[in-house]
């Protein structure tokens, strides 16, 4: 049920991105949005959260153009291999893991991307995923740090990741760099802002430990745009690289700068990591051993890593999607209205013309939905966040 509400949204989500999303769409999707200083982590975490290695990674501004990446589950081609096998031994037929520790075979044909740019071309090698946004990133901005608001869509396609949506963005900065204008300060913050302030985006601020969480502009802007804290939830990243003797127990307790959703501490892989090419696996490893044996975390390390994190992210956005969707309903059918007055003005059908497809889609949306909704009053009420 809950699958099949992400999936409807995704789709509907597709359907309207010839129509340039944003302001002249008739919906704003909910989707998870990363907010966080430059190299506090972000890429790093979204790239844990689905469990591949794809993104572009490092010290200094790697992410120069918004990344709008939509997961897809999908079932894999044989019967019998939708049992995913976690690294503890145990099997779920029913939840995909979202947090890349099942076992998977390289290069297996059921996992693949696709670029919005390169329709129908399908990325089976995660590395030529990552080179492709490079290429893509620097057709645009150039080689020399500049930035840009134009997004770069993919799709990622697997029977290991629940079905929604992230976008990567660049990190907020303060001193021009290469070729950056003097106002990047601006300019990013500018293009944050831009996808955070929709009421529909889940913003996902990403804060390293190892720096103090007063001084946190991501958090800042956070708060600006969601004062009530409905729809933010923290990370702290770097924890391994924070001072001996000092950990984030106060800020997890809410002692700091409380958020209603709280925050979620994390281990990515270092900068030594990623030269040496240490697994997402291994890394899923070492940071769940981090956190059972450190001291500070042994005692709560079910609250504590990336595992839980996509958990508690995955409630949220189900529980904000059911939340909005009554808006979500009128918004469309009142677009519904408009194109099928559009249509009758331009006479007799075209069937293969852009607005008929929309149009097709958002009829489809209004039927699923309403199945939805009357499935959904019951379970409603159960989610655990
Ligand atoms: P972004 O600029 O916010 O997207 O950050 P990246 O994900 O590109 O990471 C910036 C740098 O910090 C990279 O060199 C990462 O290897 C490193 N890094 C990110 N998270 C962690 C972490 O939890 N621990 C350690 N040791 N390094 C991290
Ligand atoms: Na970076
Ligand atoms: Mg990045």
């Amino acid at each position: 049920m809950d699958e099949t509400l992400i999936a409807t949204i995704n789709k509907l989500q597709d359907a309207l991105a010839p129509l340039g999303g944003g302001s002249g769409s008739p919906v704003d999707l909910p989707q998870i949005t990363v907010l966080g200083s430059q190299s506090s982590g972000k890429s790093s975490v979204l790239e844990n959260i689905v469990g591949r290695d794809f993104l572009p990674r490092g010290t200094g501004i790697v992410t120069r153009r918004p990344l709008i990446l939509q997961l897809i589950n999908r079932r894999p081609a044989k019967r019998n291999s939708s049992i995913l096998v976690d690294i503890d031994g145990s099997s779920s037929p029913k939840s995909p893991n979202l947090n890349g520790s099942s076992i998977r075979t390289e290069n297996n044909k059921d996992e693949w991307g696709e670029f919005l740019h390169l329709p129908g071309k399908k990325f089976f090698k995660f590395d030529d995923i990552r080179k492709e946004i490079v290429k893509e990133t620097e057709k645009i901005t150039g080689k020399n740090a500049g930035i840009s608001s134009i997004p770069i869509n993919l799709r990622i396609y697997s029977p290991h990741v629940l079905t929604l949506t992230l976008v990567d963005l660049p990190g907020l900065t303060k001193v021009p760099v290469g070729d950056q204008p003097k106002d990047i300060e601006k300019q990013i913050k500018d293009m944050v802002l831009k996808f955070i302030s929709k009421p529909n985006a889940i913003i996902l601020s990403v804060n390293a430990a190892n720096i103090d969480l007063a001084n946190s502009d991501g958090l800042k802007l956070a708060r600006e745009v969601d004062p009530e804290g409905t729809r933010t939830i923290g990370v702290l990243t770097k924890v391994d690289l924070m001072d001996v003797g000092t950990d984030v127990i106060d800020i997890l307790a809410g002692r700091v700068i409380p958020l209603r959703y709280g925050y979620v501490p994390v281990i990515n892989r270092g900068q030594k990591d990623i030269e040496t090419s240490k697994s997402i696996r291994n890394a899923l490893l070492d940071e769940k051993r981090f956190f059972e044996n450190h001291p500070s975390y042994s005692s709560k390390s079910h609250y504590c890593g990336t595992p839980y994190l996509a958990k508690k992210l995955n409630s949220i956005l189900l529980h904000h999607i059911k939340q909005t969707l009554p808006e979500i309903k009128l918004r469309i059918e009142s677009a519904l209205k408009k194109y099928q007055l559009e249509l009758n003005n331009l006479g007799p059908e075209i069937v293969d013309s852009p607005s008929s497809i929309v149009l097709g889609v958002i009829t489809n949306f209004c039927k699923d939905y309403n199945s939805i909704l009357e499935g959904e009053s019951k379970d409603i009420s159960s989610q655990e966040l």
